[in-house]
């Protein structure tokens, strides 16, 4: 089957090659994929920016959303079977999205929700995991709550603002002029216009900050935030209850400590809450996401789909920090 593999960490594009079709464990779905949703975590990992965070072995096929069909399951399966329509976000360690085919742990794997795409349900998995643990399980936000989420037009934050909205939280979003519009249809309830307002100066008393962007954002935030928020990160700096939690050793525990000292010391005097967060695969929370797809509450936003060959074209797209939604690449049948 074709995929595209790296053989070493690089800055260039990975390169379309034949290798071959990957292995079916007990716990396994194979998935047919249609269609692949692109996401920095695919660029951070070529380049081995995360490979402490995230080792690898090479040769690696990189891709961490998919939707598609299952061709194939393991002796273990029993909630999928073959011709099901599926999405997923593979755990790390598994991904390999960009590929004919990939075999995904079934606990990873979901329905596709009926009403949508194989291109739109691409682009959905790492982006909503992301906004559902941040917003339901670290957050748990409840109606009425004020959520301050950065960069609103984005991948993850267009769905957050969805979610939250969803969870009854009257939502604020930071974003450009020219996405002003685009963000007042999701649902966002305040827009700020980073391009003619500071949002330090029009927000105030918020319960939640998801921040996606600039350590300075992040230390900005603080000033909209009540006593006793709590402010979440996406972009770091990551803590070090968070190299814990991962396993990772006592040196990059320590790392982590002086890398977060600084807005851990600001959010202690402000008696905010901080938390990173690195999103994990959850077949169980995508099945919750599909349902509010189905449902109407959260809607895909793919702002283009790449054929699967156009990739390197789709990611340079990915990288102006420009995009609205989602870009995605879809297989030619
Ligand atoms: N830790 C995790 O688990 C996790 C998960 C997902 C993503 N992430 C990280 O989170 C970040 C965002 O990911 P993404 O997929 O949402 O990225 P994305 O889709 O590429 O975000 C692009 C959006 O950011 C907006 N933006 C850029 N600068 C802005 C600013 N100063 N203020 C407000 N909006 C701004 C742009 O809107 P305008 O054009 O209007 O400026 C654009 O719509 C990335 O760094 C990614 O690696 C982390």
């Amino acid at each position: 089957m074709k995929a595209y593999f790296i053989n070493r960490y690089q800055k260039a594009p990975a390169t379309l090659t034949e290798v071959a079709e990957p292995m079916v464990g007990d716990d396994d779905v194979l998935v047919q994929v249609a269609a692949a949703g692109l996401n920095h975590l695919d660029l951070r990992i070529k380049s081995g920016e995360l490979k402490l965070l995230v080792p690898y072995q090479f040769p690696l096929i990189l891709g961490h959303d998919v939707a598609g069909t299952v061709v194939a399951v393991g002796s273990n399966v029993r909630d999928f079977q073959v011709g099901d329509e599926v999405f997923a976000r593979p755990r790390d360690g598994r991904i390999g999205a960009f590929a004919e085919k990939i075999a995904i742990c079934q606990d990873d794997v979901a329905k596709k929700p009926a009403n949508v795409s194989m291109t739109d349900a691409a682009g959905l998995p790492l982006v909503a995991l992301t906004a559902w643990q941040a917003l339901v399980e670290i957050a748990k936000i409840q109606a009425g709550q004020k959520v301050l989420i950065h960069a609103g037009a984005g991948g993850v934050g267009s769905v957050a603002i969805a979610l939250a909205k969803h969870l009854g939280a009257i939502v604020a979003t930071t974003t450009s002029t020219a996405n002003v519009d685009f963000v007042k249809n999701l649902g966002a309830d305040v827009v700020i216009d980073y391009k003619k307002q500071h949002f330090a100066d029009v927000l105030q008393d918020y319960d939640v900050v998801l921040n996606s962007l600039d350590e300075k954002t992040l230390l900005d935030s603080l000033q909209v935030l009540k006593q006793g928020g709590c402010l979440i990160s996406i972009s770091g700096p990551p803590t070090p209850e968070y190299a814990k939690q991962a396993g990772l050793n006592k040196l990059l525990q320590g790392v982590m400590w002086l890398l977060s000292y600084k807005v851990r010391r600001a959010c202690r005097q402000k008696q905010v809450d901080y938390q990173f967060l690195f999103m994990k695969a959850s077949g169980g929370q995508l099945a919750k996401i599909a349902q509010l797809v189905e449902k109407g509450h959260v809607t895909p936003q793919t702002q283009e789909v790449y054929a699967f060959d156009e990739i390197a074209a789709a990611f340079a797209k990915l990288q102006t920090g420009r995009t609205r939604g989602k870009i995605v690449v879809a297989m030619r049948n």
